[in-house]
């Protein structure tokens, strides 16, 4: 039964995830991998109906605990629809901003109740943890004055227009997570290089497939024959 991998990449704003996905999707694919690049929230159509909904802060009048409730209706829609088919058939699914997104801007920042998160979170990743989250750690200045250039003269989004101290607080709340789950989670500086910190993301993929024994389908075709 093939299985995939499914990627994370958490961070900041500005941290340059998208870049960075974008780098290891084409390597990827060139070694012959099928790769499913996704964000969240989004990343099926009922999630991204939400999104715009989120983002633009239309949900923000109903409260921390409805825009949570409202991420969690996202994600549970793009688990079903997207990542877990994809992983099953074999895939490698690289995703923008997964569940630690939620732990650290909803149940961190927005002050929600540990226990409804916990419960919100059980419900909507039903067992579709990541099995790699990359946390591109940046210092919260750096990372919105990025933020702020890639967007020109777009608008701050409801979570990116928030002051800085909020914004730090989020930092050390990702690296404690990181620091919580060893296993899962790799910190990256992304204040270095995006070819550094490619190579590095690159490295660290690698290794995980081949210790998974995760080959691209032809060469799994080639093991079956
Ligand atoms: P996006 O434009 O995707 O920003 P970025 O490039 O920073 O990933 O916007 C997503 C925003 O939504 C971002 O500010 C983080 C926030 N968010 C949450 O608050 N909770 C979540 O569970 C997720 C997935 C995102």
């Amino acid at each position: 039964m093939a299985r995939g991998f499914f990627i994370t990449f958490e961070g900041g704003e500005g941290a340059g995830k998208s870049t960075q996905i974008d780098a290891l999707a084409d390597r990827l694919r060139g070694k012959g991998f099928d790769v499913v690049v996704t964000r969240e929230p989004g990343g099926s159509q009922g999630a991204e109906a939400l999104r715009h909904v989120i983002l633009s802060g239309a949900a923000e009048p109903f409260g921390p605990a409805m825009e949570a409730i409202l991420f969690a209706a996202a994600r549970s829609d793009h688990v079903e629809q997207l990542v877990r088919p994809a992983v099953a058939r074999g895939a490698i699914v690289l995703c923008d901003r997964f569940i630690d997104s939620s732990r650290v801007y909803q149940g961190i920042t927005s002050h929600l109740q540990p226990s409804f998160m916990v419960s919100l979170e059980r419900v909507t990743v039903n067992g579709m943890m990541p099995d790699l989250t990359f946390v591109l750690d940046i210092d919260p200045a750096e990372g919105l004055r990025r933020a702020t250039q890639r967007r020109g003269t777009g608008i701050a989004d409801r979570f990116e227009k928030e002051a800085l101290a909020i914004h730090r607080k989020r930092r050390k709340a990702f690296l404690d997570i990181a620091r919580k789950e060893p296993e899962r989670c790799v910190v990256v500086d992304a204040s270095d290089t995006p070819q550094r910190i490619g190579s590095r993301i690159a490295e660290i993929v690698e290794t995980r497939l081949e210790a998974s024994g995760i080959k691209p389908p032809l060469e799994r075709a080639g093991d079956e024959i």
